[in-house]
């Protein structure tokens, strides 16, 4: 599977680390909202869903946690475990959100304000829809 990460270049001197992000230059869509995940207990997994028009960067901003991508076809397991990895999620793609080490913080940064009715919450669903779209 074709999954999109990107390596951001933190500007690093004496005092430290800082990542700044811009849109359609570091990432290709503007940021209509903002949301992180935190606190996460062990053993959850988060997600299970997917957008039919969302396109999201996903930030583990500290610790770490996996991402479970399936495209409809194929899945793909991606770690983030550095404030400098992002991972490009884009339509129709159901994602599971696990493995959150207990300092985990998840950013995401998404292309839409939230819309409930943009969600594919049952994989059934998102399997039909897929199939709909290619057929
Ligand atoms: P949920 O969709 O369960 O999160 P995840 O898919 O990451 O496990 O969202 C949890 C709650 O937060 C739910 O009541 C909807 C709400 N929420 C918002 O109000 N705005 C948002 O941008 C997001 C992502 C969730």
């Amino acid at each position: 599977m074709d999954v999109k990460t990107y390596s951001f270049v933190p500007h690093g001197d004496d005092r430290g680390q800082l990542v700044a992000l811009e849109e359609y230059k570091d990432f290709p869509f503007a940021v209509k909202r903002v949301y992180y995940i935190y606190d996460t207990l062990e053993g959850v997994v988060r997600g299970h869903h997917a957008h039919k028009c969302l396109k999201q960067i996903l930030i583990c901003v500290h610790g770490s946690c996996k991402i479970h991508l399936d495209n409809g076809h194929e899945t793909e397991e991606v770690l983030l475990d550095k404030p400098t990895k992002g991972l490009y999620i884009e339509n129709d793609m159901w994602r599971e959100m696990y493995d959150f080490s207990p300092d985990a913080v998840l950013l995401v940064l998404a292309s839409e304000l939230y819309d409930e009715s943009d969600y594919i919450r049952d994989y059934d669903e998102f399997k039909k829809f897929i199939a709909s779209k290619e057929g």
